[in-house]
């Protein structure tokens, strides 16, 4: 698909984290997965979201015995960037202990993520640090917004 003219390869952003900055936002998520509060799945996941001001805001996975109210990583570090006042996003990294696969974020995630824009992006890092980097309008394609309640 890529490249044949028909469907442009969405293009990166160019303020997208790089060298120390990168690497502090996935130490961010992998330290925030050392708080996660998950006794009923024992899967621990972290988040560290970046703002456009250049802020980090972290957030674990949080579980409750009643089960259905447990809450991701990635909204909870979304969550808490909201009431300090940011809504405006360039990445977020997301950490978990799986070994030999990329940790991707529910679908739930997603469309909360999409509620900020479609051009940022999303790092999905594997337990030994590795990542691969996804816009979210790729990972959530065709996706309803905001704007699209203007359209009625
Ligand atoms: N979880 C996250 O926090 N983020 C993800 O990207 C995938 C799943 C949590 C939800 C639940 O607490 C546990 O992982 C198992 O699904």
């Amino acid at each position: 698909m890529e490249g044949d003219g028909q469907h442009p390869a969405p293009t990166a952003p160019p303020d997208r984290p790089h060298g120390e900055r990168l690497q502090l936002l996935l130490r961010r998520s992998r330290e925030a997965k050392n708080c996660a509060y998950c006794p009923y799945s024992r899967f621990p996941v972290g988040a560290a979201l970046l703002t456009a001001g250049g802020e980090i805001f972290s957030g674990c996975n949080v579980e409750n015995a009643c089960y259905s109210l447990g809450v991701c990583a990635e909204r909870t570090a979304i969550q808490k960037a909201i009431s300090e006042g940011h809504t405006s996003f360039r990445a977020m990294a997301i950490a978990s202990d799986m070994g030999d696969h990329f940790i991707t974020p529910c679908g739930a995630c997603r469309q909360v993520m999409r509620e900020f824009g479609t051009d940022w992006d999303i790092y999905l890092t594997k337990a030994d640090g590795t990542y691969i980097v996804k816009r979210l309008e790729e990972l959530l394609p065709l996706s309803f917004g905001p704007e699209d309640l203007k359209k009625v």
